[in-house]
């Protein structure tokens, strides 16, 4: 079924100047980037797109980390593209990402709290929906 799914390149993927890499893979999978911007996130976005996260021991360095710098924010479309993406970012923790994914070929794991792993992507058709709607008008 045709899906939209919310991707981002986090501030390490843009400063590590990964953007043209990271669209080349979505464009080279065949998914339609139906809309792009750059932002810099605020605290309260931030509340809201990781709202199950609140309260976890690495939520405050998470949001340090989210607003350390500008975030590319695209939809991307395609049938099942909500699973073929996170396929393509692999999975959360760099470290054990499989090569051949963003994570596991761009990213590693670094001091701190939070995990810097260069990408998000929604989990589901309900999140999508929702992330969408939060980080585009
Ligand atoms: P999560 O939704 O579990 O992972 P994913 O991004 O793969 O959907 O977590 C959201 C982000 O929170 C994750 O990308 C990085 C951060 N995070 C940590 O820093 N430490 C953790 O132990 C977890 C679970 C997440
Ligand atoms: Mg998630």
């Amino acid at each position: 079924m045709t899906e939209r799914t919310l991707m981002l390149i986090k501030p390490d993927g843009v400063k590590r100047a990964k953007v043209g890499e990271i669209i080349r893979r979505i464009e080279n999978k065949g998914y339609q980037i139906v809309d792009i911007k750059m932002i810099r996130p605020t605290e309260s976005l931030l509340n809201l797109h990781y709202s199950e996260h609140v309260g976890k021991p690495y939520y405050p360095s998470l949001v340090n980390y989210m607003m350390s710098g500008p975030v590319v924010v695209m939809i991307g479309e395609g049938t099942n593209v909500i699973s073929g993406w996170r396929t393509l970012m692999g999975e959360t923790n760099p470290t054990k990402a499989a090569p051949g994914t963003i994570r596991g070929d761009l990213g590693r794991e670094w001091d701190g709290e939070a995990m810097m792993n260069i990408v998000h992507g929604s989990d589901s058709v309900t999140s999508a929906k929702r992330e969408i709607g939060l980080w585009f008008d």
